[in-house]
């Protein structure tokens, strides 16, 4: 018969929650807030050196076991094997996940607009959101888990100059919603987080200069990364027969979309 002690070690398999994005902004934030309550973690994203530089500070703030995925969420169907065989070397059971991975490229008018940045956004909000939901799929319904999906604001308004950023963001909220039904009966929880304006390296990938990006979040108090990572905690703290379904998050001073105050009305102001 097993002893106690021999049952222990065999323990074979430990909780993950995987994080997309996670080399900078909001997947980011997320990981310092998971990390300060000990979860483990699995930080996924293309730039290894700063998934490095996440996973030594997640460490040092409360994580036992973090581990990093280098990965472009485009490629999934072509890494599938690769990373199947990473969960298993590792015992790695993936309980939670948030798929923060995600961009939006240039603001050109479509028919202005350059298919390959249609495609980029397409391929990594829509399709890398599905194929890494799907491949986690399993253990994440074998551990009653929570699937956080980044949507946004620009996922309910549509702007000019967004068609496709927005249409992909529409298709987050419809993933969200379907998979919450395709999902019930399981224990399983999907939330969709849609945020207004967060200053994070969106603005910088977007526009593709640190000048026009700063524009964006001038004179104005935007929100930080840190601000949706705790509203995303606490998503992920109810108990389990609560499910938030949708928080929608909009700075104070960003009242809808393209409706921004600057300068003497900010908050940033109003006060003095
Ligand atoms: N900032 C906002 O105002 C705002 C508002 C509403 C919603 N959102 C959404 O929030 C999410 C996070 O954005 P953020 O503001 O935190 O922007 P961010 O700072 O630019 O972070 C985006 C993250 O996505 C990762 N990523 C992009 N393409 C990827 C790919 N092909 N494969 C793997 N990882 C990829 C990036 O990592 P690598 O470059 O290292 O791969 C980075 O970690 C996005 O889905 C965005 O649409 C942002």
């Amino acid at each position: 018969m097993l002893t106690l002690q021999y049952a222990m070690s065999l323990k074979i398999t430990e909780n993950f929650i995987a994080i997309t994005g996670a080399s900078s902004g909001i997947g980011e934030a997320c990981a310092y807030k998971l990390a300060q309550n000990k979860n483990n973690l699995v930080l996924i994203a293309r730039r290894k050196k700063n998934l490095e530089a996440v996973k030594n500070k997640c460490l040092k703030l409360g994580s036992k076991k973090v581990f990093i995925l280098e990965c472009d969420v485009t490629q999934i169907q072509k890494s599938e094997k690769k990373i199947i065989t990473f969960l298993k070397k590792n015992k790695i059971e993936i309980k939670d996940l948030i798929n923060s991975a995600g961009l939006a490229k240039g603001t050109e008018l479509l028919q202005n607009s350059k298919s390959s940045d249609m495609n980029q956004m397409i391929d990594t909000n829509i399709k890398g959101l599905l194929e890494i939901t799907k491949l986690f799929l399993p253990q994440i319904i074998k551990h009653q888990g929570c699937i956080v999906n980044l949507g946004s604001v620009a996922g309910r308004l549509v702007y000019e100059g967004g068609a496709v950023y927005c249409a992909t963001k529409f298709a987050v909220r419809a993933i969200s919603e379907g998979l919450r039904m395709d999902l019930k009966g399981t224990g399983v929880r999907v939330t969709n987080i849609e945020p207004g304006m967060v200053d994070t390296e969106f603005s910088l990938v977007r526009l593709g200069s640190k000048q026009k990006a700063d524009a964006v979040y001038a004179d104005m108090k935007a929100l930080s990364a840190y601000d949706i990572a705790e509203n995303i905690f606490w998503c992920l703290q109810q108990p389990k027969h609560i499910n938030i379904q949708e928080l929608v998050i909009y700075p104070t001073d960003q009242a809808s979309v393209g409706q921004v105050v600057r300068g003497e009305k900010s908050i940033l102001n109003l006060n003095k």
